[in-house]
């Protein structure tokens, strides 16, 4: 029957293509412009790629914008039956004034694996290494968690680098992360790049911190790909969305393990960058004797064989 790791090469395409189409918009202040056209540039690749897919986190109700929606069915319509999780651009004000972390990123996994959240908009998440998987207790108080993964890490707390968004529901959480002498990588978006970031040991050894579900459900394929902790928890931010989360009886105690947030080995996490980052670069454009062209470079985070890999690709436009 094949395995959705199979598709990676498709699905790094579909990343390709949107990050082509938006790039030009990098550094524009517009956001949405180029969110619309990585969509559409999106949608017309991944109806190419031969799977019954269906987008389980995208990009809201069907009506609300030109958007990958929640319950849209993508791919061919014969093969493997897959659940889609995409951000056609991930830190789109980053996207907009051409700051370092924008992406253009999917994950995706069989059809049924990936948690569904409903209407919760925000997740509390904690993102450890590898080396750190079984080792943390998530209900801890953090001063106790970030001594468990210095430990782990063989660090002393004062080199343990947490990144965490700067947002003012951030206040406490980054007065215990001082408090015990450890540091802090701010960002003003782009919480999954922190966790990449932790993940991949890019000089950053966690991502705490409240940021969005749908970037939760793509950062926990991210973890498991890569055998890295993950644990997450339902924070309901806004007063319509604390509302709907009491309506559908949701447990905002409870903490989700990673292998629950993704239930399957069998997942991909793929990331092109749009403006520089960390682990990927920004689109390239150009010109040679064949004309103009374009180069992406994107990473393949692959849980079937647990390995990471660079793809750059140029393309004439
Ligand atoms: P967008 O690309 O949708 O703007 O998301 C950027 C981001 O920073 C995410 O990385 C993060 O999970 C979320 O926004 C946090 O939401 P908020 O900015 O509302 O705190």
């Amino acid at each position: 029957m094949g395995k959705v790791t199979d598709l990676k090469i498709d699905l790094v395409e579909v990343c390709e293509a949107a990050a082509r189409a938006c790039a030009p918009w990098v550094g524009s202040g517009r956001k949405d412009e180029g969110d619309g056209l990585a969509v559409d540039a999106m949608r017309a690749r991944i109806n190419q790629v031969r799977m019954k897919g269906v987008v389980v986190i995208g990009e809201g109700a069907k009506d609300e914008a030109p958007a990958l929606y929640d319950g849209e069915e993508v791919g061919t319509g014969e093969g493997l039956e897959v659940d889609i999780a995409v951000d056609p651009i991930e830190g789109t004000n980053l996207f907009a004034k051409d700051m370092p972390g924008s992406i253009c990123t999917l994950a995706a996994a069989p059809a049924g694996a990936m948690y569904r959240p409903g209407s919760c908009f925000y997740m509390d998440k904690q993102v450890y290494p590898k080396a750190a998987r079984g080792k943390i207790d998530p209900e801890a108080p953090v001063k106790d968690r970030l001594a468990q993964l210095a430990k782990v890490l063989g660090k002393d707390i004062t080199e343990v680098k947490v990144f965490v968004l700067d947002k003012p529901r951030h206040q406490d959480l980054l007065k215990e992360i001082y408090g015990c002498g450890a540091k802090v990588r701010l960002a003003t978006d782009g919480d999954v790049n922190g966790a990449i970031q932790a993940i991949l040991n890019m000089g950053c050894d966690a991502l705490l911190g409240i940021g969005g579900t749908p970037e939760g459900i793509v950062t926990a394929c991210a973890a498991r790909a890569m055998g890295a902790e993950m644990f997450g928890r339902m924070a309901p931010q806004k007063d319509f969305e604390i509302e709907a989360c009491k309506k559908e009886g949701l447990d905002t105690t409870r903490i989700i393990e990673r292998d629950e947030l993704v239930t399957s080995d069998d997942c991909l996490f793929i990331a092109t960058g749009l403006t520089s980052g960390a682990y990927v670069r920004h689109v390239k454009a150009g010109t040679d004797a064949y004309g103009k062209y374009m180069t992406t470079d994107t990473v393949v985070l692959d849980g079937g064989i647990g390995n990471i890999r660079h793809v750059q690709t140029t393309v004439h436009v």
